[in-house]
Parts: C-alpha cells; structure tokens; sequence
C-alpha cells in the first residue's frame, strides 16, 4: 500500500524543488509515495493569519500557537495515522525509525519554528517526536525533508537496486568502504590493485578491512 505524507510547515515553498528530484521524486511520480505540502497558515482564521504569538512566562521568540495546528492536524489525520513534530528535543531520527514510519500508511509531519511550539500541541495532537541531530535550524521543514528522504529509500520499489540497501552504512554498524570507478588511473592516482583483479574473496577481505579501519578512525562509537 502507499504511504501518504501530509506535511504541515508555514514555510511550504521550502520543501517544493526537493520533491521533485532524484529518487524521491521518482518514488513519488511512480505512485510509491504522496508528499502533500500545506501552508499551516491556511488555518490561521484571524485578520493577520497569525500563527505565532509571545511566550506566557515571558522569554526571547515566538511559540506557535495551537489553534492553527489542531485545526489543521483534525482536517487532515485519519485512523492509524501517525502524527510526527520535528523538533531537536525529538528522539533521535535512526534506520530502524524510518524502517518504521516507511511502513505506516499515512503520516502527519508537523515543522515547528522559532522558540517551539505551544506544549498542548505536543500533548494532545502528536504521536512521535523525532530529531535529526543535536542542532537546532530555524524550522522543521529541512528536518521533514531528511526524515522524508530518509524513510523514502525503505519503501519497496523507492531504490532501482534492492541490494543497495544492504550493503551501506548504519544497515551494516559499518562505515562504508572506498568506491571507485573509471578510469583506473586519474591525475596520477591510481585505483587499488585488488578491485581490478576480479578476485570476488580478495575484494570482499579488502573492503571489510576498509570499513573497519574508517569506522575506527571516524566513529569507534558504532564499534561498541
Ligand atoms: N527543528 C529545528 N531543529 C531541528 C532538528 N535538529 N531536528 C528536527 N527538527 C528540528
């Protein structure tokens, strides 16, 4: 079955041009998936469409107020669905998080902004809280296009080759080894004998050797 994303920002434009490319926007013209981007303003009812307003308690920045978002959230949600807020104080985005939401069939993603969003939002209209890393951007929208992008490639048919899913990082608890192509000497360097030699049981010794060696050097966190 196909997944539905409804994504909730009030920064749309933002997201526009990344559907369209690459793979994702493959998986999207084949049917595999549906992004639906919606301006969070359209539910803002009064005069200025406001869709923020001051901390209670006081405090720097804007917190996004709840009216729009539950409006929003109630005309779009449907039963089952997942409604998922993209915030750094969020778990952290993981394989097995996007294995997850790549099987659900319909997912709600809300993009927060400024100083956060209005606690019962979180409360009462959100299922899942995901981060994609201990720094904070301006919006979530950039943060919804990582974890979209990121689920997207465990959608059956999403990915031509199957088998690239199995052989990369973070599958593995390995950093990837060293790929090369044509040609086999460029501007004097030259690209390791073993790959040319077509000896399938060397190749594989010298590519796990490789993947050891960088994870050690670059994350020996994924080692333990
Ligand atoms: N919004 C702002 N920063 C974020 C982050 N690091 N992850 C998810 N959403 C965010």
């Amino acid at each position: 079955m196909a997944l539905t994303i409804d994504l909730l920002t009030l920064f749309p434009r933002m997201i526009d041009g990344f559907l369209l490319e690459s793979i994702l926007g493959k998986g999207i013209a084949s049917g595999l998936l549906a992004v639906k981007v919606h301006d969070l303003r359209s539910w803002c009812t009064d005069k200025h469409r406001t869709a923020d307003d001051r901390p209670f308690g006081g405090g720097a920045g804007m917190v996004l107020k709840p009216e729009p978002v539950f409006a929003a959230i109630e005309a779009l949600q449907t039963p089952g669905c997942r409604r998922i807020y993209l915030t750094p104080d969020g778990r952290p985005l993981s394989p097995i998080i996007a294995k997850d939401l790549a099987r659900q069939s319909h997912l709600i993603f809300l993009s927060g902004h400024y100083e956060g969003i209005d606690q019962r939002i979180r409360d009462g209209m959100i299922d899942q809280e995901i981060s994609i890393g201990d720094y904070v951007l301006t919006n979530g929208t950039l943060a919804a296009a990582v974890v979209i992008d990121a689920l997207a490639r465990f959608i059956p048919g999403v990915l031509g080759e199957e088998k690239s899913l199995t052989h990369e990082s973070f599958t593995s608890k390995l950093l990837d080894f060293p790929q090369y192509t044509r040609p086999a000497e460029f501007r004097g360097m030259s690209v390791p004998e073993v790959l040319l030699s077509g000896n399938h049981a060397e190749i594989e010794k010298w590519r796990d050797a490789r993947q050891l060696e960088k994870t050690t050097a670059v994350r020996p966190d994924l080692l333990k």
